[in-house]
Order: C-alpha cells, then structure tokens, then sequence
C-alpha cells in the first residue's frame, strides 16, 4: 500500500467541512476516539480507501500511483488511533504487508493514546493460501489474527500468528463479535480491499469511509473500484462527516447509515 510517511514533512489539509481552517493529518484524527464507539456486541469499524476521480481503487494492480504525500500521511495516522488493522488476502499479498506502524513515533502517539503501541492485525483469508514469508508474517513484533475456513496452520512463521475459523465458511459477524468478546479490540481499522469492504458492507458491519478522492481519470480496463459490487445487496447511504482538499485532492469521511 503506502510506504513509510515519516520522512515527509506533514503537509496541511485545508478542512472545508464542517468549517474552512488549515491542519495536518495528526491533527485531523487527534480527535478521533473510535475506541468509545465500540458496542458490546462489535468492535467500531472503519474503512480506509483510496481512488480516481473516476472511481478506480489501483492503477495496474496496485494502490501506490494514486497515493499521494497527504493520503499516506492520513493513511499513517489512522494507524495511530485504533486497536487492530484489518486487510483482506488479496491486498496483504500484493502490497506486501509488514509491521503495521513501523515508525516509533507513530507507536509512541499510538500509547500515549492508551493504545497498544502495535495494532492487532487481523487478517481474512477464506482459503489460508498465503505465503509465510510475507513480512507481516515474519515480524517477531507482529500479532496477527487470521480469519479463515481452512484448518491447516501456515508452518515457518515468525509472528505470533492465532486463527479464528470458521470451517463452514467465514461468518464476518461472528468473527468481529469474537475479537470484541475475547481479544477486546475495540475499534478496527479496515484497508480493504474490495472485496473485504463490499463482504462487510453487505453485512451491515461498516460504521465509517475514509475515502480519498486522488484527481485523476485513470481509466484502465477492468480495473477495481473500493467495493466488489457483486458482493453488494441494498444501496446503503452516508452522511458526510469531514472533508479536506490538498492540492485537488479530496479527503473525505463518511457515516454509513445502518437500517434499523
Ligand atoms: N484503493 C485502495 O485504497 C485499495 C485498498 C486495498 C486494496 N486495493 C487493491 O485491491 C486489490 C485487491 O482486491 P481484492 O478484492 O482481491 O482484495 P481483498 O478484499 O483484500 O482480498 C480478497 C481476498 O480476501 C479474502 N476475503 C475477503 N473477504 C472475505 C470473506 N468475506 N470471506 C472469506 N475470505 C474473504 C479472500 O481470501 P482467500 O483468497 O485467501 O480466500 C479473498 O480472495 C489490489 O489490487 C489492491 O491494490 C486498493
């Protein structure tokens, strides 16, 4: 996905809604407590995307042309603020995941937040057909939580790396309601990708977008968009909560509005 955003001085978002004013990524999610908007039942869940004027969610298989300085360093801080990082299969194995927050800084914010100061990460694999020697998998300081159908093990991994199965077909609900009862993560961060979002979406279990908006028609025959929409049922509508403009960029943050 996005590399580190350390090394980049922070650039400032001009935040056009709810009022006009100037501020950095940091200070964008400061405020942001998902934490607290846990139920009993499931921890808060929010999705991370990016995408092209036209609606492509990557150019040529991958995320990296449409990111830009901002949206990784939005992309980092969101990081900062939550319990566990969410990622489908398909996108840990083409953006190569490793260490959630790699960056001390970023692990020092995450605590004096009262958080741990590395994400649980969790990942959903129906098959389990994933490589153990993606860097994710190898990280001695990683914790990671594998919901899947299958039933083998990934043998040679270096993380502490738990299973959540659910040999009949992965149930997303079931899964969330379980990290929050057991493991007590309370807010969750999801960075897609298509399929995983449209898969929550359909299930009622998304609470927020972060969606950015990179100004550009990509084109690109066949190419994704943030939801695979022959997973998706009913239109479901959003409330906008926040949005910012860098450099033609948009940021946006939605509310999605669950029935009932
Ligand atoms: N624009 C962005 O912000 C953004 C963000 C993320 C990814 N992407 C792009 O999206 C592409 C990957 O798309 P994708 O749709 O394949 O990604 P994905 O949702 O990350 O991965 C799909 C895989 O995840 C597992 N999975 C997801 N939902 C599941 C469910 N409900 N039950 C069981 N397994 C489930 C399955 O794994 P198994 O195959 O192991 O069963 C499935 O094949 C990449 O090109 C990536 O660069 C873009």
């Amino acid at each position: 996905m996005s590399g580190p955003a350390r090394n980049e001085p922070p650039v400032a978002l001009r935040l056009l809604l709810p009022y006009a004013a100037e501020l950095t990524a940091d200070e964008l999610v400061a405020e942001l407590r998902p934490w607290d908007l846990a139920t009993a039942q499931r921890p808060h869940v929010a999705v991370n995307m990016v995408h092209t004027t036209d609606g492509r969610a990557s150019v040529d298989g991958r995320t990296a042309p449409i990111s830009s300085v901002a949206d990784r360093q939005l992309f980092h801080a969101l990081r900062t603020r939550v319990d566990a990082i969410m990622v489908g299969a398909g996108t840990l194995r083409v953006e190569r995941y490793g260490r959630m927050v790699r960056d001390a800084e970023r692990r020092e914010q995450r605590r004096l937040a009262g958080l741990q100061p590395d994400p649980l990460a969790i990942v959903v694999s129906g098959s389990l057909d994933l490589a153990a020697d993606l860097p994710l998998l190898q990280d001695p300081d990683s914790r990671v939580v594998i919901v899947t159908a299958a039933e083998h093990s990934i043998d040679g991994v270096g993380a502490d790396v738990q299973y959540l199965r659910f040999p009949r077909g992965v149930d997303l609900a079931a899964a969330l309601a379980q990290l929050r009862k057991e493991t007590r993560v309370r807010s969750i961060l999801c960075e897609g990708g298509p399929h995983l979002n449209a898969s929550l979406v359909a299930a009622g279990l998304i609470d927020e977008l972060f969606l950015t908006t990179f100004p550009q028609i990509a084109a690109g025959a066949g190419a994704l968009s943030i939801m695979d929409d022959a997973l998706l049922g009913a239109p479901v509508a959003l409330s906008l909560l926040s949005l910012c403009e860098y450099a033609g960029e948009l940021f946006a943050r939605y509310a999605l509005e669950h029935e009932g």
